[in-house]
This record gives structure tokens, C-alpha cells and sequence, in this order.
């Protein structure tokens, strides 16, 4: 007989009919007659319950199933009259397929704090909570192909290791195979890493997006949905060492045309999960974050806010807010100024453009007079920066003299400028941050809890 999973059992066309359903458990109740066992095989945030009769198993058996061992249960799927469940198993065969002790395992009835599971992030994928995150996240990874499939955009896997930095922010991972016991210098005593793999000094990426537009500037659409890594010793929880971003570039695209298209892309992704994971939401916003799902309709009925920076700086240095960070024309905005601007400037999610190209990468477009470039970043309730892009500068020689002012090796990234050499045209993109999307759809607060297995700061378990 093949398996039944919980979500084809709760869907209810097998009522009245004999099933196969195995999973874990969850809980078991009840007396000296009968046994209430709640499986869960992770297709669904509900359990099934499964009725078990004493006089049909060995006491034995029953006792040995406990909170965490795992089963398989054969029975017929009846209506079930408790409430909180349509559907229940009453079981007429069940093996015990892996024992749990118990005493030691870690999961227990009772709700354990998110730091805690943390620790056991072997385990956690077994709460409800973890697993209402993660079939989001599975949910949100197809959506972001069916989206871009069905706008024409090609999917483009751009290198993870790589020669050149990006972002210029010099926050990156060293890759070599050098030994680090024994490391060959040249005649000044600098390392020699013609000696290395590549025969050169490569990193894990920052960004796709120099390779990205290269794809861009002959496929016309194309997106990258990859894993990135930052070296930043940020213990926030907002950063990750290894994120995945999604990062869409668009030849003939201008910065308002970017900025239509990470909008629709937001509002499709959100309106995805309503439609898809329902059931894990609802859980969500019952257990996690009570407003969640008034927040996500209302990103989707509501258009966003388009502000230059300027015009963000003036509205924060008026709000008379203390902030701890101070604001001034050409300083970073920090999380607690795109909170403020989003949540009780404008009470909605706000794109902001043309910032100072000080604090901006060495590619992007420079506005008239070249103080500042066309920039985007969008920023989100509860999150601050979702996404950060830009148009490009496509103009050889104001690229060029940026690289130099901001002392980017023209040498190493010969083949990016080269395409402004060669039929070089308006272009645009941006980078979504994957995990802040999750935290933002599921209301989870840490990024630690919207990827499988964090890498943070003097962490690398699992
Ligand atoms: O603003 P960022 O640094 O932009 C880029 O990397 C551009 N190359 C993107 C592009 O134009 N193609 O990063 C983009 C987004 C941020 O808005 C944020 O959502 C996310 O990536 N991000 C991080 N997420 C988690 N942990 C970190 N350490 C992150 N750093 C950036
Ligand atoms: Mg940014």
C-alpha cells in the first residue's frame, strides 16, 4: 500500500477508505481504552490523529510510542467529531519504526524559546513553527521562478566564486587552497598567489550582478537566485554571513522602470503567499505576530511611497525623533530611519532614490553634477532595506573615472567595462534580499530563523 501524506489526507477525498500514513509524533493522550496519537509528516502544519484502541496493540507497542519516534499507521480515515481537526485515522495496524527516548529528546509539549531551538537547528524543522517557515520559503523560491518565467526573464547562475568585488565593501570570504602553515611570498615578501588554485585572489561573491548584467547587455531579462556571503561582523538580526539573494537585471530599463518592477515583484510574492500558505500563515499570525496578516494585505492593496533621499533626510530632520544615529545630508540611513520613514512617516513601504554617491558602488548611474546616482533602495515595515539597486552607469568614461576616484582596479574588471565599449545600453537591476522577504511574510524577527542553517559570527554549526 503506498503512503498517504497528512496534506492529501486533510484534502478528504480518502475519507471512509483504508490509508498508509507515516510521520512522527507529535503528543499522545489517553486512558486505559484508547490512545490518541498526533503524527505529523511536515506536508502541513496540521496533524493527523490517530485513534488506537488498546485491545488491538500490545501495550508494549504503546508505550514505546512517545513524543518524537516515529511511525507508521494503517487504518481507515474517518470524519473526526473532536474539534480542531476534519479527519482522523482509526488504526488497525501500526509499527513503531523509530524509537525516542524520551528523557533525551530535546523537543518537548511545551514551546521552547527561538534561541533555544537555535541550538538544536538539527531538530527544529520538527516544530510547527519552523515548518509552517520553511514550506514558506520553498513557497517563495517557486514563486520567484513562475514570476520571472512568465515575464521572459532567463535564469542566469553567475559564478559563486570569484575574482572581483562587487560591491567594492571589501566584506568578503577568502577561497584558496594555499597552505595557510606555509604561504609562498615573492621577492617583497607579499603573498604569491599566482601559487593559488586560480593562480590569482578569489573570494566567495558579494553580488551577481557584474556577471548579471553581462548576461543583461545580449539576453535582454535575466535573474540570478543564488547564494551570497558578506564578511561584515554585523550581529544583527538582520544580517546573515550567507544570505540568498534574487537579483533581476534589465537591459533598456531606466531607474522608474526598475523601481514598477521591484514593486509588482513584492506585491506578487506577498500575494503568492496569501494564496499558497494559507494555512501557515494563519498559524503565524495567531502564534508569532498577531498583525502579520493585516500587514501583508495591505503591502498588497497599497501603492509604495517614491521619495529621493533628500527629500527622506528633510522629512527625518523635521520629525524633531531622536534617533540614535544621527541624520545628515550624505550619512548611510540606518535601520531606525527606514523604519521611521516607512512606519510612522508615510505608513507604507517607501522607495527611496538618488542618494549621495559617496555612500553609493563605484556602477551606479550619476545623476547631472555627480553628487548623486540613481539609486534605489526599497524599504519595508518591520525590515528596513529589502531591496538595493540601481541603474547602471553605461557611459564608458564616467565609469571610468569613478572606478579611479574610488580606486576600483580597472584591470581586473576589463570585461565589465568593455561592454560599454561594445553597443553599451541603459540598464538597471536590483538585489532582493531573500531571507528579509521571509522574515517580512512570516513575521519571524530573526534572520537566524528564516534559513535552514545561519551562518553568523563565530557560528557555523550544522
Ligand atoms: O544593497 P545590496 O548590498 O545590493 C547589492 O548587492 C546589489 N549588487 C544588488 C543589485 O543591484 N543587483 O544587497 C541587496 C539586498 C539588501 O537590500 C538586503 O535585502 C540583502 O541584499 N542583504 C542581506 N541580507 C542578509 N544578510 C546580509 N548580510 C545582507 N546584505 C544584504
Ligand atoms: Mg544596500
Amino acid at each position: 500500500m503506498t503512503r498517504t501524506t497528512v496534506k492529501e489526507l486533510i484534502a478528504g477525498d480518502r475519507l471512509n477508505k483504508e490509508v498508509l500514513l507515516k510521520g512522527w509524533v507529535r503528543t499522545k493522550r489517553g486512558n486505559r481504552q484508547v490512545a490518541f496519537i498526533a503524527v505529523n509528516d511536515g506536508t502541513s502544519i496540521h496533524n493527523i490523529q490517530v485513534v488506537a484502541e488498546a485491545e488491538k496493540f500490545s501495550e508494549e507497542l504503546v508505550k514505546n510510542i512517545t513524543t518524537g519516534s516515529s511511525v507508521a499507521v494503517r487504518g481507515i480515515l474517518v470524519e473526526s467529531p473532536g474539534k480542531g481537526q476534519n479527519v482522523e485515522i482509526h488504526a488497525d495496524q501500526i509499527s513503531l519504526l523509530g524509537g525516542c527516548d524520551p528523557e533525551v529528546y530535546p523537543l518537548q509539549k511545551k514551546g521552547h524559546s527561538f534561541e533555544f531551538l537555535r541550538e538544536i537547528a538539527h531538530l527544529r524543522f520538527r516544530t510547527n513553527t519552523f515548518g509552517a517557515v520553511f514550506r514558506i520559503r520553498h513557497a517563495l523560491s517557486f514563486a520567484i521562478h513562475q514570476y520571472f518565467n512568465d515575464k521572459g526573464f532567463y535564469y542566469l547562475h553567475t559564478p559563486i566564486i570569484t575574482a572581483s568585488d562587487a560591491e567594492g565593501a571589501g566584506a568578503m570570504f577568502r577561497v584558496t587552497t594555499l597552505d595557510l602553515n606555509n604561504l609562498p611570498r615573492d621577492e617583497a615578501q607579499q603573498l604569491d598567489f599566482s601559487r593559488d588554485f586560480f593562480g590569482r585572489s578569489t573570494n566567495l561573491t558579494v553580488s551577481g550582478q557584474l556577471e548579471g548584467e553581462l548576461g543583461a547587455l545580449a539576453l535582454s531579462s535575466i535573474y540570478t537566485f543564488g547564494p551570497t556571503f558578506r564578511a561584515e561582523n554585523s550581529n544583527t538580526p538582520r544580517h546573515v554571513a550567507e544570505f540568498w539573494m534574487i537579483e533581476p537585471e534589465m537591459a533598456f530599463y531606466d531607474i522608474y522602470d526598475n523601481m514598477d518592477l521591484a514593486e509588482d515583484f513584492l506585491k506578487y510574492l506577498v500575494k503568492y503567499a496569501l494564496e499558497h500558505c494559507a494555512d501557515d500563515l494563519d498559524f503565524l499570525n495567531r502564534m508569532i505576530d498577531k498583525e502579520l496578516l493585516e500587514r501583508l494585505n495591505f503591502i498588497v492593496e497599497n501603492t509604495f511611497v517614491r521619495k529621493s533621499y533628500t527629500e527622506a533626510v528633510d522629512v527625518l530632520m523635521a520629525s524633531g525623533h531622536k534617533f540614535e544615529f544621527p541624520v545628515q545630508w550624505g550619512n548611510d540611513l540606518q535601520a531606525e530611519h527606514e523604519r521611521y520613514l516607512v512606519e510612522v512617516a508615510f505608513r507604507r513601504p517607501v522607495i527611496l532614490t538618488d542618494y549621495p554617491a559617496e555612500i553609493k558602488s563605484f556602477y551606479m548611474k550619476q545623476n547631472e553634477g555627480g553628487k548623486t546616482v540613481r539609486a534605489m533602495d526599497v524599504l519595508f515595515p518591520k525590515i528596513g532595506e529589502i531591496i538595493g539597486g540601481s541603474q547602471r552607469e553605461e557611459d564608458y568614461d564616467k565609469l571610468v573615472n569613478r572606478m579611479r576616484e574610488m580606486n576600483i582596479p580597472e584591470d581586473e574588471l576589463w570585461w565589465y567595462l568593455e561592454t560599454r565599449k561594445f553597443g553599451t545600453v541603459e540598464h538597471s537591476g536590483f538585489g532582493l534580499g531573500f531571507e528579509r522577504l521571509l522574515m517580512f511574510v512570516t513575521g519571524m524577527s530573526n534572520i537566524r530563523d528564516v534559513i535552514p542553517f545561519p551562518r553568523t559570527p563565530k557560528n557555523a554549526e550544522f
